[in-house]
């Protein structure tokens, strides 16, 4: 990972931007995404993907990186079998896992941290990383994270 990625002071700074304005969620989201994204290699991409609460599918929330893919059907990809599997899925070289969907090609490993209200799964946390960095070891981290974002759904 790069210098700059310092696990305890980056949940340090997205919760202290943080407050408890119910009309602040998305803001606060995108902040944090954009502090995170912002501690990662340069075309990492970070963003959420919601469940429709109507569908049997996965929607593109707040992100940053190049444009991703609007959709994704649970079970299908790195991101839908997390959802289903209600658990965090490393991947550290995306060409190898079956079904997995392609939104940019800069893209070589990637982590997914499901996201719940309660215990119902409601989204997932997605982040790609290129070539040459792999999110090994800091899944404690992104389950963190996952806790603050959850709250701001
Ligand atoms: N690679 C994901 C799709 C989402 S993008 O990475 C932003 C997947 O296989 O589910």
């Amino acid at each position: 990972m790069p210098m700059n990625f310092d696990p305890e002071s980056l949940l340090l700074s997205i919760r202290g931007l943080l407050d408890e304005d119910s009309k602040k969620k998305l803001s606060h989201l995108g902040n944090a995404l954009s502090l995170l994204k912002g501690s990662l290699p340069e075309k990492a991409w970070v963003g959420i993907y919601w469940k429709d609460e109507n569908a049997d599918r996965l929607l593109l929330g707040p992100f940053q990186g190049t444009p991703a893919c609007e959709e994704i059907p649970v079970g299908k990809g790195v991101v839908g079998v997390c959802f289903e599997q209600r658990k965090t899925i490393v991947v550290e070289d995306v060409h190898l896992f079956p079904g997995y969907i392609c939104c940019d090609p800069v893209a070589s490993s990637e982590i997914c941290v499901p996201l719940f209200q309660g215990e119902k799964p409601v989204g997932v946390l997605d982040i790609d990383y290129p070539k040459g960095f792999t999110p090994k070891g800091e899944e404690g981290f992104y389950e963190a994270l996952a806790e603050i974002l959850e709250k701001l759904k």
